[in-house]
């Protein structure tokens, strides 16, 4: 489990600022979502945490250590953060059956055989895969590829789970149960999980903490009743109430 932290996080391409001044804490195995409108700028944020975007000014840290930080010439390269990530699409290979997409991560790092069986079968039966190991992605539904992209991003016990819209290809009921399964297999592994998303329901049905953006900026954060509760301001209220 671990803590992330942004500290005064700006991002800007050229000109053109995308991100002003961005600063959050985020606690030990908790589960923030980012939500707002396309555009808003939160993939920027958590392309940052991966280290995959660069931030121009402030810092990034995971647990104690400093993953960026231009101005004192800190950058910690992707594979050196111990993150693990989801995307919308599920980026599944398609050529690779369950197990071995699974236990990609692990090849590269050069875990023996052994411990590549051991750690995939925990993580398959988490994920609910068991006895799917040798389907290839075409043979799978598409939550079962969502949940083979899932255990992708967990397989190395990362130190925190990064999630980009991972549900929006699917369709609305399987939507609502991966939903469910997702914070659930966030809570047995306790892993602090980042969360992006447009869609309020998802946020403030599985999240502990909201992050309310727009046009770069938090607009209000909190948890999902503290929200729903006490709406900021009209952009706030609006935005809440006017999805589905
Ligand atoms: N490489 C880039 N160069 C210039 N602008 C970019 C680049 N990547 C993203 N942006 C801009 O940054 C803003 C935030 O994008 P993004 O973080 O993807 O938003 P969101 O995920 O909230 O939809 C958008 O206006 C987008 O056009
Ligand atoms: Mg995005």
């Amino acid at each position: 489990m671990s803590t992330v932290t942004f500290k005064n996080i700006k991002k800007s391409y050229d000109d053109l600022v995308i991100i002003k001044d961005f600063s959050l804490d985020i606690d030990n195995g908790e589960f923030v979502s980012f939500l707002g409108p396309s555009g808003c700028g939160k993939t920027t944020c958590l392309r940052m945490v991966s280290g995959l975007e660069t931030n121009t000014a402030g810092s990034i840290s995971i647990d104690d250590d400093v993953v960026s930080d231009p101005q004192n010439k800190i950058f910690v390269p992707p594979e050196k953060r111990h993150v693990g990530m989801v995307f919308q699409s599920y980026a599944v290979w398609p050529h690779m059956n369950v197990f071995d997409n699974i236990a990609y991560p692990l090849k590269v790092k050069g875990y023996n055989k052994s411990e590549i069986a051991d750690r995939v079968r925990e993580i398959v039966s988490i994920v609910e895969l068991t006895g799917l190991e040798k389907r290839m992605p075409d043979a799978l539904s598409g939550g079962q590829q969502q949940r083979v992209a899932l255990a992708r991003g967990l397989v190395m016990k990362p130190k925190v789970l990064l999630l980009d819209e991972p549900l929006s290809n699917l369709d609305a009921k399987l939507r609502e149960k991966m939903r469910g399964d997702i914070r659930k297999i966030q809570q047995d592994f306790g892993i602090t999980c980042i969360y992006v998303t447009h869609d309020q329901i998802e946020a403030f049905t599985m999240s502990d903490k909201i992050v309310i953006m727009n046009h770069g900026d938090i607009i209000q954060m909190g948890s999902p009743s503290d929200i729903r509760n006490n709406p900021i301001n009209d952009f706030v209220a609006d935005f809440i109430k006017t999805q589905h």
